[in-house]
């Protein structure tokens, strides 16, 4: 009969893998508390509008991207391909906003984009994606870009670059489009690539990230966001930076930075790696100042990121010391000392200390095998005349050396470590 196989770009993990992402998460509700940050979940899916209106319709992802179904009513529903549109959804739902000035959020999960699928790209992949809503001030922006730092810093992640931009606000981008438009209408529409051509209509920054080297040459002399934004914009940026600066977080301006998503103001960022090939933006994000008003809610400023845990696993790979070994291996050596075993197993679970039961009776050969496989440091043995004295046998699998001891002594012959 044909295998059933896992759909293309989603991905199964195993646990070697798995323990990667635990190891973030684990760190992201350790260090984002640390700021103030709460966790919030929200649904994998929700009305498709939502993503048009936060997203931008004109963006890559909303219009190739989504997953989408209709319910029974016919209204669309997508798979959440960011997180950031639907914790403004939740905030302005349950009317966050009137209960405090300040909020800050984290979400962990699997977001779902149709791309095509390559290293370190995938359909169903994971973020660990910060909001934080109310403040406009730049201490905010500086303050989220120290903990993405510190975050990525305690997963062992130093060979990263932050490269970062200002959009501008609502009063100052728009003269810059224009200027960017008749800028790129001045060097020719078709001498661009084919989504550049329609991009300088829609969204003519976007056409400044274009990977097309043919672009790229064309357009590395246009005018920048930088020298263009208005005075508010110019000095939140320096004081950002200012803050960056202080705290000893390096950074490089890209003036070509731009982000996919439409909901961008101001500060923006990117953390890229070298190292995984050619997705090497580790992470992403910025303040979306207009985005919450644009969704229905009140006029609140935001500002957040989002790391994709592939990509951080990918660069983890190398630099994650092995797997710790189990505390103990427990067999037996005859059918009548299974009940025995188990008990024992058990008792040490219940002490603190990890490992495993052998589930077949074998003769001491084979056991030894299978507790060597375990790569557990300590192995209990349990046969009839162990059985009968209330002994078992306890093997330090590190030195070989091996003794008899009162069964109800195994949990501290295995030391108080656990
Ligand atoms: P984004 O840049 O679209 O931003 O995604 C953030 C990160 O998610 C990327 O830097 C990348 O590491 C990872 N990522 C994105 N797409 C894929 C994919 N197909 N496969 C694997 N990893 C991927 C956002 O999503 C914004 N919502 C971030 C944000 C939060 N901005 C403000 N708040």
């Amino acid at each position: 009969m044909a295998q059933i196989q896992a759909i293309k770009g989603f991905a199964d993990r195993f646990p070697a893998e798995s323990r990667l992402f635990q190891l973030m998460e684990d760190t992201a509700r350790k260090v984002f508390p640390l700021y103030g940050f709460g966790e919030l979940r929200t649904p994998l899916m929700e009305y498709t509008d939502l993503f048009c209106r936060g997203i931008g319709t004109e963006t890559d992802v909303v219009q190739k991207e989504m997953y989408s179904i209709s319910d029974s009513k016919g209204r669309s529903m997508s798979l959440r391909p960011e997180a950031t549109a639907g914790v403004m959804r939740a905030y302005i739902e349950n009317g966050v906003h009137a209960r405090e000035s300040v909020s800050k959020f984290f979400t962990i999960g699997p977001m779902f984009r149709h791309e095509r699928p390559q290293k370190g790209r995938l359909r169903q992949f994971h973020q660990i994606n910060c909001e934080c809503l109310g403040p406009k001030e730049p201490e905010a922006d500086a303050e989220i870009i120290c903990m993405m730092m510190d975050f990525l810093g305690r997963l062992g992640l130093k060979e990263l670059t932050l490269q970062i931009n200002s959009l501008g606000c609502s009063n100052c981008r728009p003269k810059y489009r224009a200027t960017l438009h008749d800028w790129l209408a001045g060097i020719g529409r078709d001498k661009l690539c084919e989504d550049c051509a329609r991009r300088m209509e829609t969204n003519p920054l976007r056409v400044l990230d274009c990977k097309v080297e043919g672009c790229r040459t064309l357009t590395a002399g246009a005018p920048r966001i930088l020298d263009n934004v208005c005075p508010e914009c110019e000095a939140h940026f320096a004081a950002v930076l200012r803050h960056l600066d202080a705290e000893h977080v390096p950074y490089q301006i890209n003036h070509r930075l731009v982000r996919g998503l439409d909901y961008y103001t101001r500060t923006t960022w990117e953390v890229v790696s070298n190292n995984i090939g050619s997705q090497g933006s580790v992470a992403g994000g910025g303040r979306y100042d207009g985005l919450v008003a644009q969704l229905g809610g009140p006029e609140v400023p935001g500002i957040g990121f989002a790391c994709g845990m592939e990509r951080l696993a990918l660069l983890m790979e190398n630099s994650i010391t092995p797997e710790l070994s189990p505390d103990f291996y427990v067999a037996v050596l005859d059918e009548t000392c299974k009940d025995a075993g188990f008990a024992l197993a058990q008792s040490l679970r219940r002490a603190g200390f990890a490992g495993m039961l052998g589930y077949e009776s074998r003769s001491m050969k084979a056991t030894m095998r299978q507790a060597g496989k375990s790569n557990a440091r300590c192995t209990f043995i349990i046969g009839p005349d162990e059985l009968s004295s209330g002994q078992v046998i306890v093997k330090n699998m590190g030195t070989g050396e091996q003794r008899s001891i009162p069964c109800s002594e195994a949990v501290s012959s295995l030391g108080g470590e656990n």
